[in-house]
């Protein structure tokens, strides 16, 4: 598979599994319980799908397009590399809350829903973002070698995180899918 191919093939998911946010989201604005095994389950997709594995390929191909002469240091695309950093400290937030909601289901629930609104808002775009100007710039300009080369430091990724643990990333995103959407 094409790298920027396998990129688009994580936002399928993230996709899916932004929808589900969003649900929570409604979840909590009504003050309905939530399953804290989901939330923790939706934390972790999103701390290590996205942010180690999904994130860190990405930085990859920031990398690649930097030395083949795209600085991606203004405009919109110069943003993607930024929000990278800024998001986590929502990511972190929600991890924090999802631990607090055992405890403190309201006060919990409250940071939740701030956090991934926030995250949420700022996250769509950048998917956005990437979809429109990021993979079509980068199918544009990096040549069919150096698109291998970024091919394979994804496939050292992808080992990294563990083949049958991105399995599961994609059937989790589903499942909640199933329940929430
Ligand atoms: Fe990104
Ligand atoms: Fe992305």
């Amino acid at each position: 598979m094409k790298p920027i191919t396998g990129l688009r093939r994580d936002h399928a998911a993230i996709t899916v599994m932004m929808g589900v946010l969003e649900k929570l989201c409604a979840k909590c604005w009504q003050g309905e319980e939530i399953n804290p095994n989901h939330l923790d389950k939706v934390v972790e997709f999103i701390e290590v799908f996205i942010d180690r594995y999904h994130h860190r390929k990405e930085e990859e191909l920031f990398a690649a397009l930097r030395k083949a002469g795209i600085p991606l240091d203004g405009g919109e695309l110069g943003t993607i590399p930024e929000e990278h950093a800024s998001l986590r400290r929502y990511i972190r937030g929600m991890r924090e809350a999802a631990v607090d909601y055992r405890k403190q289901p309201v006060s919990g629930m409250y940071k939740f829903f701030i956090n991934a609104r926030e995250f949420g808002s700022v996250y769509l775009r950048h998917l956005d973002k990437e979809k429109n100007m990021l993979y079509p710039s980068a199918e544009w300009v990096l040549t069919g070698g150096e698109q291998e080369v970024l091919g394979k430091a994804f496939e050292r990724i992808d080992g990294e995180t563990g083949p049958a643990r991105l399995v599961e990333f994609h059937l989790l995103a589903n499942r909640l899918k199933d329940i929430y959407c």
